[in-house]
């Protein structure tokens, strides 16, 4: 059996810079379209120069043009209307991090009240940029999430032309918080499709799966699952595939990130044809996200993958992927510009 995927994207994803770069960005480039490249870099991509150098640096490092890094620029709460209309061109979107929250966000957001953050997102709300939201409070590391849903509120109703992505959920709160606003979007991981608390600290501590945000209860993971497989147009697959080098997971004091890309569309597609439809794979993984962020230039990549199992590398350049040593069923076959 051939399955056809158009135009792959993966909406939420870690590329890193340097040595790192080189090593894992042909990873997400062997299977997928484009991909929006988060900007907590040390430090932080926050100028226009940093936007077009961090592009040319992909560019370099990934070598084909049937791929696209969409850019985002790392909020800031001073930025202008006048530096945003001239960054526009270069950006899909922005992301905004509370501070300190996770992997290099020190510089992020301290405070959410509307007053301070008026500037930037009426600037934006004009301009049509998107933000993307880390929506995590520093409360208790199960409920931040959920926390943080009064703030993503706030500011869906202060700004109802914003469109604002509601990044990675992980929880049943976000799903039904959804719905509850028609500028409300979110991206959803392969991991938190699969995993719950209990794969990652139920026995042995697992290092590769541990991330923010943490991944939650079967409850959750069951409405995440039934949103995604739903086809539901406000949703896409987002990766937030975070590589970090193997001494650096393997360590005392974790980094947080689970490194998805070489795995992502082989697992999802397995993951759709046992719960769901290819027809929904498709609305996930290329087809919505192209309807929410309407301005997208999107290459045209058909990628095949067939029922043809594969073992899954121990590493990647010294970083360990999701399944590493392990069989997968579904192998990309065919891969047409
Ligand atoms: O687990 C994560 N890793 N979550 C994030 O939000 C950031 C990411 C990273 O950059 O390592
Ligand atoms: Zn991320």
């Amino acid at each position: 059996m051939k399955i056809e995927i158009s135009s792959p994207l993966d909406m939420h994803l870690h590329l890193r810079d340097g040595a790192m770069l080189d090593n894992i960005a042909q990873c997400s480039s062997n299977s997928f379209a484009g991909a929006i490249v988060m900007p907590n870099l040390l430090p932080p991509v926050t100028s226009k120069e940093e936007i077009i150098a961090y592009k040319k640096r992909i560019k370099l490092a990934i070598k084909d043009d049937t791929f696209t890094p969409y850019m985002t620029l790392f909020f800031k709460n001073s930025y202008d209307f006048d530096f945003l209309s001239s960054i526009k061109e270069e950006i899909i979107a922005i992301k905004l991090y509370p501070a300190g929250i996770t992997t290099n966000s020190e510089g992020g957001v301290d405070g959410f009240d509307i007053e301070s953050l008026k500037m930037t997102l009426d600037a934006m709300s004009e301009l049509e940029i998107p933000l993307c939201i880390h929506g995590e409070t520093n409360g208790f590391v199960m409920d931040r999430e959920s926390e943080f849903i009064p703030i993503y509120e706030k500011i869906a109703t202060a700004f109802p032309k914003l469109k604002i992505i509601m990044e990675h959920i992980t929880s049943k709160d976000s799903v039904q918080a959804l719905d509850r606003f028609e500028n409300l979007y979110a991206t959803i991981t392969l991991h938190h499709l699969i995993i719950t608390l209990d794969d990652v600290a139920g026995g042995m501590l697992k290092p590769h799966l541990f991330c923010k945000p943490i991944a939650k209860r079967p409850e959750d993971r069951f409405a995440l699952r039934k949103l995604a497989f739903s086809g539901h147009p406000k949703v896409m697959f987002g990766s937030d595939s975070a590589p970090h080098p193997q001494h650096a997971k393997e360590s005392c004091g974790c980094a947080a990130g689970v490194f998805t890309a070489p795995i992502a569309l082989q697992v999802l597609t397995e993951l759709f044809l046992q719960n769901s439809t290819i027809e929904n794979l498709q609305k996930f993984v290329s087809d919505n996200a192209r309807n929410i962020y309407s301005n997208i230039v999107i290459p045209s990549k058909i990628v095949t993958l067939e029922k043809r199992s594969f073992i899954v590398p121990s590493n990647y350049g010294g970083v360990v992927p999701m399944f590493a040593n392990e069989e997968i069923p579904f192998s990309i076959v065919d891969i047409k510009g």
